[in-house]
C-alpha cells in the first residue's frame, strides 16, 4: 500500500508538471493528465483547447492517445490535476475513453492545493462496455 503511495504520488507529480503546459485560453481551467501502464511507464496529456470550443481535447485525451501510440494498452492508474475547489474527475468522456483498455483501472484525483481523491474507474462508469456490439444472432 506505501509501495503505491510512492508510485501514486510520483503519477501526481508528472500531472501536476504537464498542467503547466496546458492550453486553456478560453475556460482558464488548465489539466494535466499522467497515466501509468503495466511496463512501469508514463504518459502525459495536457487539454488543448479550441476557438471553436467543440474541438477542445481534455488532458486524459492526450495521455491516452501518447500512451497507445508508444505500443500500451495496459492501462492502471491515471492521475488527473486542476486547480479546482474539489478534486477534479475526468468527464463522462473520457471515463469511456479509459474504459476501453482497463474498466477497473485506478483514478488518482488532485487538486492544486493537494486535495487528493481516489476511485476505480468501474465506480465512476459502471457498466461502460454491456451490450455494446453483441449484436443477437436469430
Ligand atoms: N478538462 C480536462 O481536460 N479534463 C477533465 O477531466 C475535465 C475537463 C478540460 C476541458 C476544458 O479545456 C476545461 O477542462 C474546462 O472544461
Amino acid at each position: 500500500m506505501q509501495e503505491d503511495d510512492r508510485i501514486y504520488d510520483e503519477l501526481v507529480a508528472e500531472a501536476l508538471r504537464v498542467y503547466e503546459k496546458a492550453y486553456a485560453p478560453y475556460s482558464q481551467f488548465p489539466v494535466g493528465a499522467a497515466l501509468s501502464t503495466k511496463s512501469g511507464n508514463i504518459f502525459v496529456g495536457c487539454n488543448v483547447e479550441n476557438v471553436s470550443f467543440g474541438l477542445t481535447t481534455c488532458a486524459e485525451q492526450g495521455a491516452i492517445a501518447a500512451a497507445v501510440a508508444a505500443g500500451e494498452r495496459e492501462f492502471i492508474a491515471l492521475a488527473v490535476v486542476a486547480n479546482s475547489i474539489e478534486p477534479v474527475l475526468p468527464c463522462g468522456r473520457c471515463r469511456q475513453l479509459l474504459a476501453e483498455f482497463n474498466p477497473s483501472m485506478e483514478i488518482i484525483s488532485s487538486s492544486i492545493s493537494g486535495k487528493k481523491g481516489r476511485f476505480l474507474l468501474e465506480s465512476l462508469l459502471p457498466y461502460a462496455k454491456q451490450g455494446i456490439l453483441e449484436s443477437r444472432r436469430e
